[in-house]
């Protein structure tokens, strides 16, 4: 069996989840009958300390249908320039919102919150576009799993807020940065407008995003999401996948993280121009391979024969995702793989 680290979204549904999948109580939820999605998004919503949440079949929707209750048609969110939002969702936000976006650069997506506030410009007038959100990703993906300071988090959000200017935070991983930060889930909370977290991710649930924000926001968002066509039925078997998700899963991403440290570590130790392992915070490995002598893609393709499945997500660029169907056998079979490619 090969073993797949293309990402943390791979993973199977556990018996226990399926069990509790097979016998949630479920209602219609478009008409706002479903018991387990109800308690699931009121769950989720009180963890973070925001007053309402919605479900949504995937992160990227759950992103859109937030960042355009903060910004108008023809206004401008800034991002990072690695950022899911901008770099995986397919241009969504200029598709159907009518948003712009502008990017700053960063060393592995790391949050400085002084990039964002130079660039932004609130009430811009006539001639050029006002920037009205800013969005922070927390874990950073394509940054390698980064986790930004919670410092950093509220200077930027502090001075971002005091301009007009809203905050939206992708928190698709950010589970693995509570586990790896301490941070408590309120903390984050307190500092955006507008929050998505996957339970498809990490957390090992076959699908569901929560979209959280204030009440008049998610029932705007709810409004959007069934006229995506995006309103759902029973989904209470998908919501109780959720509340096993945030009841099993949760403190176990410390093993996924050591994980990806014994990766980054052995890979390191081979050659220190592919990875600096005390930036592997969490689950995700992301490799370098510009001074290896072979590209990203050779090199997906040769642990690919060896048996392994990673990422090629640039041309020297390659990620390895720890998660919950991987475990220290696996581990060290990786490794072994790799070493052997890169030899
Ligand atoms: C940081 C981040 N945000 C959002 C998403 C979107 O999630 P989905 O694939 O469920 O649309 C992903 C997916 O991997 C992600 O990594």
């Amino acid at each position: 069996m090969a073993i797949d680290l293309r990402s943390d979204t791979v993973t199977k549904p556990s018996q226990g989840m399926r069990d509790a999948i097979a016998s949630a109580a479920v209602g219609d939820d478009v008409y706002g009958d479903d018991p387990t999605v109800n308690s699931l998004e009121e769950r989720v919503a009180a963890m973070f300390g925001m007053e309402a949440g919605l479900f949504s079949p995937t992160g990227s929707l759950a992103n859109q249908l937030l960042i355009r209750t903060l910004v108008k048609p023809g206004e401008e969110l800034l991002t990072d320039v690695r950022a899911h939002i901008v770099r995986a969702e397919l241009g969504a936000g200029a598709a159907f919102s009518g948003i712009t976006t502008r990017t700053w650069d960063s060393d592995g997506g790391l949050l400085n919150a002084d990039a964002p506030l130079a660039m932004a410009h609130e009430n811009a007038g006539p001639y050029l576009v006002s920037t009205t959100a800013i969005a922070v990703e927390n874990t950073h993906n394509f940054g390698g799993g980064t986790v930004q300071p919670i410092g950093e988090i509220s200077r930027l959000s502090t001075a971002a807020r005091e301009r007009g200017i809203a905050m939206h935070l992708d928190g698709a991983r950010i589970w693995n940065a509570h586990v790896a930060s301490g941070t408590p889930f309120a903390e984050f909370g307190k500092h955006f407008d507008t929050i998505s977290v996957c339970l498809s991710k990490g957390l090992g649930a076959p699908v569901g995003s929560i979209s959280l924000s204030s009440k008049a926001r998610i029932a705007e968002a709810r409004i959007w999401r069934k006229r995506y066509g995006a309103g759902m039925r029973q989904i209470g078997l998908l919501a109780a996948a959720g509340h096993y998700a945030l009841d099993h899963n949760i403190e176990r991403l410390a093993e996924d993280h050591a994980r990806a440290k014994k990766m980054a570590l052995a890979l390191a130790a081979h050659d220190a121009s592919l990875i600096d392992p005390t930036k592997v915070e969490t689950n995700i490995v992301g490799l370098e391979l510009s001074k290896s002598g072979i590209s990203a893609a050779d090199f997906a393709a040769r642990c690919r024969e060896n048996g392994l499945w990673i990422s090629a997500l640039g041309k020297s660029y390659a990620s390895l995702v720890a998660h919950l169907d991987f475990d220290d056998a696996q581990c060290d079979e990786a490794i072994a793989i790799m070493l052997k490619v890169l030899n």
